[in-house]
């Protein structure tokens, strides 16, 4: 399905992206992990050609996306829909209105100037928003949500445009533990139920144990870890993340297991009432 190789980008002398290759031959739910700076934000902008690559190929069901220019990036960019740290909505506009801005690729410009949607695109909208369990908020300004609902906002956004991959770039970094599970979760269930490729960066090893198929660890630009969660042993972290003995993965870990500690105590006690 997708096929990178070699893939490289230089700023100038410094190589972010130092000839990584990944075949992906069918949907999984890919996690990529690495410490800050190891070219993890890059691998995914230049898969979504949002930023040009130094060399290397990437092949998507055969077609060579690095070649593809005007129309055909455009739609390119459409079928692998990005979701970023910060949500990227337009905070003063209602959430229903951001979700169909999904839809822009492919409306005339005139349409998207008169705010004019396709009535079927309003109710496909709020059937995605339902499905992530936020139509309720629909007719509120996004920045009225919390951060785990502007996040399933910006989902929403991604899935108007039927993308064969999700990239999610950081998805989960600014939000509380319990918004950050539900998020994880959301992308989980698009995966599953609908196909979809969804490659995720994320900053916790947990995350990626827990949510992901595959995991990718990146090293000063290199792929240095490809295989499932279980093989990621904790010498394997420590080589991946570069930390020497004082290594703790804890360092790294998200306050998830901590929150389900939380909830099952709570389960408990109220069990007893
Ligand atoms: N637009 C840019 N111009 C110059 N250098 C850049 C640019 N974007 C990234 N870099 C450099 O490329 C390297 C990889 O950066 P990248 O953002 O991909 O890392 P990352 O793994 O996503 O890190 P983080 O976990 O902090 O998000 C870094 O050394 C960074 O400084
Ligand atoms: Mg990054």
């Amino acid at each position: 399905m997708l096929k990178i190789e070699k893939l490289t980008k230089a700023f100038g002398q410094n190589i972010a992206v130092d000839a990584a290759s990944v075949a992906i031959e069918r949907p999984q739910m890919i996690g990529i992990i690495g410490r800050s700076g190891a070219g993890k934000s890059t691998l995914l902008r230049m898969l979504n050609r949002l930023t040009e690559h130094t060399s290397g190929t990437i092949h998507f069901d055969g077609q060579d996306i690095t070649a593809l220019k005007g129309a055909a990036k455009r739609t390119w960019q459409s079928q692998c829909a990005m979701i970023f740290q910060q949500f990227n909505l337009v905070p003063r506009m209602d959430v229903v209105s951001n979700v169909l801005h999904g839809t822009l690729n492919r409306r005339s410009t005139m349409a998207t100037l008169f705010n004019l949607y396709p009535t079927e695109d309003i109710h496909r909208a709020i059937d995605i928003l339902d499905r992530l369990g936020i139509a309720e908020h629909a007719p509120k300004r996004a920045e009225a949500l919390s951060g785990g609902q502007q996040q399933r906002v910006a989902i929403a956004r991604a899935l108007m445009q039927d993308p064969k991959i999700i990239l999610a770039d950081e998805p989960i970094a600014s939000l509380d533990p319990m918004n950050a599970q539900v998020v994880m979760q959301a992308l989980r269930r698009i995966h599953e139920e609908d196909g979809r490729m969804v490659i995720a960066n994320l900053h916790t090893l947990d995350t990626a144990r827990r949510y992901c198929d595959r995991v990718i660890g990146m090293r000063a630009g290199k792929i240095v870890f490809d295989a499932t969660p279980d093989k990621l042993t904790t010498s394997m972290a420590r080589e991946i993340y570069g930390a020497g003995a004082e290594f703790s993965e804890s360092a790294t870990s998200t306050e998830i297991e901590a929150l389900d500690a939380q909830e099952k105590a709570k389960m408990e006690a109220e069990a007893y009432v």
